[in-house]
């Protein structure tokens, strides 16, 4: 494991060492070049030498930004094949990209000959990774977005788009490798943790319902980010239609993947209407203690994220650790019954990254549980890391949450969890024994409060459940949908219907959720990334 001490680099150093040619000569004056000479966030660079007689077979060069241990602490390595290389998916990391190159030598000792750095287009405190959350009060929107910055935040916003006249400042907060629960996300080096810059958070309150509200985050001395635009919340009790974007299980994983989903759901938001809200049941960057996949997740949403509000919760790979739970920001007793899999695949994190980077209403517990009404439905997002056996604290929120809801206001009630309560997935023998417990243990409410629809991920497939209650197709029940195919992996195992009869459509495929809700009904589809075709569809009535 890579050790070593984070040092903030000095701005007047980071200046300088942005002049676009600069090459710092190693022993045999070997003289790097970057083209282009400047990078893009989330561009490609192509590194090549001068005055070098031969390359030699064994013959590399690295990719670093910021800080680094040691020379084999680096981002990126191209074994040198050709007279040059190419670094792609080069994100804002708020440090200067740098490039060596070395020379492998006769004791295993390899030896720096040239570097380069290479700076990027924009200012490390560009505003950047904008999205939009809920707060508690209906006529409010939170955008946060990152930054190298320590200036206060602020946001422009107004009902139209030349005239941003209401302005808001708000905070900033960050995290350490050391807030988090343990290795590897509590080690330092460019693949583990690195500085994760701020993250500035601003409230824009008063909005009118239902609105369309032009806004603009930064501020003046770090610049602003372009002009975006969202739908404020309804009043409570409005009848509007609701439209809704739906996964699980994102991750980075080179393209189409998770692009294509954000692809897709940009077209939905943009063309569609569909501009209520986003919910992302866990699973969300796979970062895992590698901090730069958060950076590049954020930069993955940012496009549909600036324009819905992006509600995520927890799951397993955000949560899931076995020590240090001293560290855990849910600060609850951690989850191990002893019919789970509930082990370390957070890779340490424990939420932290989490809580720091994305908003929630509190009327639960912080990020880890919440509901929120929004016109038509009522919206509970809980954790399936966190005890929900009846007794917990979770349970006897959920219940008490659910006994309040005024369904003559709300007729709709929408559960997510990133575990599903419902699969037949083969192949997924230890999730599939606690779903059965997760089933046993949250079933019974919905049930009791006429659940209409639950929503999972963490199979990376989709499914689809007929109303069910205790494993039996029912005329009154909740229907179930895992849509954990948003990016990651997909299942290798196709379904059985030995382990549900209930199961009426599943498919091993990319895809994404996207629903409409009005009064009297509910109408949901499947959309496959491959082809934005509606690979299956339903229809829900309400169900008091
Ligand atoms: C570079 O070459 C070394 C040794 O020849 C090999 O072990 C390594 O996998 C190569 N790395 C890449 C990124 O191609
Ligand atoms: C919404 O519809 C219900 C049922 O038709 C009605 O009672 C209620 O007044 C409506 N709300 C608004 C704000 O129009
Ligand atoms: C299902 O709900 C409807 C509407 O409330 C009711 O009329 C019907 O009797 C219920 N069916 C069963 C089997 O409980």
């Amino acid at each position: 494991m890579i050790r070593m001490t984070l040092m903030l680099i000095p701005m007047a150093m980071a200046r300088m060492r942005e002049s676009p040619w600069s090459s710092v000569e190693g022993p045999l004056g070997l003289t790097l070049v970057a083209a282009p000479p400047v990078i893009q966030d989330g561009g490609e660079v192509i590194i090549s030498w001068k005055n070098l007689d031969q390359e030699h077979p064994n013959d590399y060069v690295t990719l670093t930004c910021g800080p680094t241990a040691d020379k084999n602490d680096f981002l990126q390595l191209r074994n040198v094949s050709s007279h040059f290389v190419q670094f792609d998916d080069l994100y804002m990391l708020r440090c200067p990209y740098e490039a060596h190159y070395y020379r492998y030598g006769k004791d295993g000792e390899s030896q720096l000959l040239g570097s380069i750095s290479i700076p990027m287009v924009d200012s490390f405190n560009t505003p950047k990774q904008g999205h939009l959350g809920f707060t508690d009060a209906i006529d409010e929107m939170v955008i946060m977005y990152n930054s190298a910055s320590t200036q206060t935040p602020q946001v422009k916003f107004g009902t139209t788009s030349h005239n941003l006249n209401n302005i808001r400042s708000g905070k900033s907060t960050t995290y350490k490798a050391s807030d988090m629960c343990h290795e590897p996300a509590t080690t330092i080096g460019q693949k583990f943790f690195r500085s994760p810059g701020y993250f500035h958070s601003v409230v824009m309150d008063g909005l009118v319902p239902l609105s369309e509200y032009f806004y603009q985050y930064g501020n003046d001395l770090d610049g602003w980010s372009a002009i975006r635009s969202f739908i404020s919340r309804p009043a409570l009790g409005d009848n509007t239609t609701i439209s809704f974007i739906a996964y699980a299980d994102m991750g980075v994983d080179d393209s189409p993947r998770g692009w294509s989903t954000s692809l897709r759901v940009f077209e939905d938001v943009v063309n569609k209407d569909y501009n209520s809200f986003l919910l992302h049941f866990g699973d969300i960057s796979y970062a895992r203690g590698v901090g730069y996949m958060w950076d590049k997740y954020f930069a993955l949403i940012e496009p549909v994220a600036t324009r819905i509000p992006y509600l995520v919760s927890i799951g397993n790979h955000e949560f899931d650790y076995i020590s240090g739970g001293e560290h855990d920001p849910s600060h609850l007793e951690s989850f191990h019954p002893s019919w789970g899999n509930y082990g370390a695949d957070s890779s340490g994190e424990c939420g932290v990254p989490m809580v720091h980077r994305f908003h929630a209403p509190s009327n639960g517990r912080g990020l880890f549980w919440y509901s929120f009404e929004y016109g038509l439905a009522t919206v509970i997002q809980m954790s399936s890391e966190h005890n929900f056996l009846p007794g917990s604290l979770q349970h006897s929120w959920l219940q008490a949450t659910l006994a309040g809801i005024d369904r003559t206001r709300t007729p709709w009630i929408i559960l997510t969890a990133h575990r599903m309560m419902y699969t037949t997935q083969m192949g997924e023998e230890e999730d599939l024994r606690v779903s059965l417990h997760f089933r046993a243990a949250v079933e019974p409410l919905l049930q009791q409060y006429k659940v209409n629809l639950v929503l999972t991920g963490h199979q990376h497939s989709y499914e689809r459940s007929c109303p069910v209650y205790q494993g039996k197709c029912v005329e009154n029940g909740t229907v179930h949908m895992v849509v954990g195919s948003a990016g990651a992996e997909l299942e290798q195992q196709g379904f059985s219907d030995q382990i549900g009869e209930w199961s009426v459509s599943h498919i091993n495929a990319f895809g994404y959720l996207r629903g409409h809700i009005s009064r009297t009904k509910m109408h949901l589809e499947f959309v496959l990334n491959t082809n934005g075709n509606v690979y299956d569809q339903v229809e829900l009535r309400p169900w008091q």
